[in-house]
């Protein structure tokens, strides 16, 4: 939607394995979402502009390659992975799920790439937590090394903390093989978690708005926080809450993803961002969300559990996100007036909440809690 609103002809690949995860895991969204051939024909009414749905596996080369030859893209922004953690932590079926859709997809989009248009550049989102939690500085995709008197540059190491962290890592080593090999054009958008439940473009229609889980594989930790505040039950903050990590809204997310697109990698370039405006600990949410939801009325308290996460609950965090910015990037910073709004949308919706999902139920430990 946002693309097209600003003169893009965008065609759109998803084969709903988002929805069906969460039908079959029972992890409903807050509010229920119309299928993307219904959300295209409401955005097309609403804005006068056409978005192409194709309903199909990026996994299914011929299915997809044809796309490619039909549309012929000048670029292609690669989502479609399975986004979870928790999810990929669940077990073999999930696991391998994940390690064989993240990665044949990504295998697949450059395959397209090359037989269609060795130009067309890849946006793939990648994430922040790919680098994992080092005690240095976190550079933007890449560290220099010296070794022996000599220098090198390398990609920045990475220790994911999840199988679906793994996959990520695994992801932009295959794009940047890809870019050494064959000079594809690749931007590789190291995304930390998104919040907001609206943009410029969504807010047209009800129907229109971004899909919200608040459960634990689904919902990231902001959205999960805003429906216990609304549905009266403690903040579940896993272990000591000093986990911290670079959060954005999903209105700079579309900036970024334009941004990138509008600049593209250069022929056989790898090119990294880190995409994310601010950090915070688990702790910093938790008293942000506190204070914004007393001014409303509502009774808020937090709770400490065991972490379900092998992750570090206290560490150094200081990441370097300066490509993004200095493409031009104008950043919206969470404030008590977003936190509220996200609040009084929630809120509108509370008959809706189911308490119950958002507890963990996923170990890194291996066995369910
Ligand atoms: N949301 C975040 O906070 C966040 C943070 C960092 C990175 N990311 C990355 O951004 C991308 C989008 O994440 P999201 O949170 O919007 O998740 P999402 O699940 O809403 O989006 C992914 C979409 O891809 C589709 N999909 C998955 N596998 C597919 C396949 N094989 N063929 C066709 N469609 C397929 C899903 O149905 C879904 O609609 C993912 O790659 C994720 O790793 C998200």
């Amino acid at each position: 939607m946002y693309l097209s609103s600003r003169g893009d002809e965008v065609a759109v690949v998803d084969n709903y394995f988002r929805r069906r995860a969460c039908t079959e895991l029972n992890r409903e969204p807050l509010f229920h979402v119309p299928n993307l051939h219904r959300r295209a024909a409401l955005w097309e009414a609403v804005s006068g502009v056409t978005v192409k749905v194709h309903i199909g596996d990026v996994c299914d080369y011929p299915f997809l390659l044809e796309i490619f030859q039909q549309f012929q893209p000048e670029a292609v922004v690669h989502y479609a992975e399975q986004p979870a953690a928790p999810y990929s932590m669940m077990g073999h079926k999930e696991a391998t799920f994940t390690i064989t859709n993240n990665l044949i997809s990504t295998a697949n989009v450059i395959h397209a790439v090359k037989e269609t248009n060795i130009d067309c550049h890849i946006v793939k989102l990648g994430t922040m937590g790919v680098y994992g939690t080092p005690n240095i500085d976190i550079e933007e995709g890449y560290l220099e090394v010296e070794h022996k008197g000599r220098v090198h540059k390398f990609l920045y190491p990475k220790t994911p903390g999840s199988l679906y962290h793994l996959t990520k890592a695994q992801d932009g080593d295959m794009l940047f093989f890809y870019c050494r090999m064959w000079d594809i054009r690749v931007t590789d958008l190291n995304q930390g978690p998104v919040y907001g439940l609206e943009t410029a473009e969504s807010i047209q229609h009800e129907d229109l708005a971004p899909i919200f889980n608040y459960d634990d594989i689904f919902g990231t930790v902001l959205n999960r926080f805003l429906v216990q505040a609304v549905a009266g039950i403690p903040l579940t903050i896993y272990g000591q809450g000093g986990q911290t990590r670079g959060y954005l809204n999903i209105k700079d997310t579309l900036a970024c993803v334009e941004l990138a697109l509008r600049h593209p990698a250069d022929a056989g370039q790898y090119r990294v961002f880190n995409q994310f405006v601010e950090t915070f600990s688990v702790n910093d949410l938790a008293r942000q969300v506190q204070e914004a939801g007393r001014e409303m009325g509502l009774d808020i308290q937090v709770q400490n559990l065991p972490n379900p996460r092998r992750e570090a609950e206290h560490h150094y965090y200081c990441p370097r996100h300066v490509g993004l910015l200095s493409l031009g990037l104008n950043p919206h910073y969470l404030n008590r007036t977003t936190l509220q709004e996200m609040l009084s949308k929630v809120l509108h919706y509370k008959n809706h909440i189911q308490s119950e999902l958002v507890l963990p139920k996923v170990t890194w430990q291996s066995a369910a809690i």
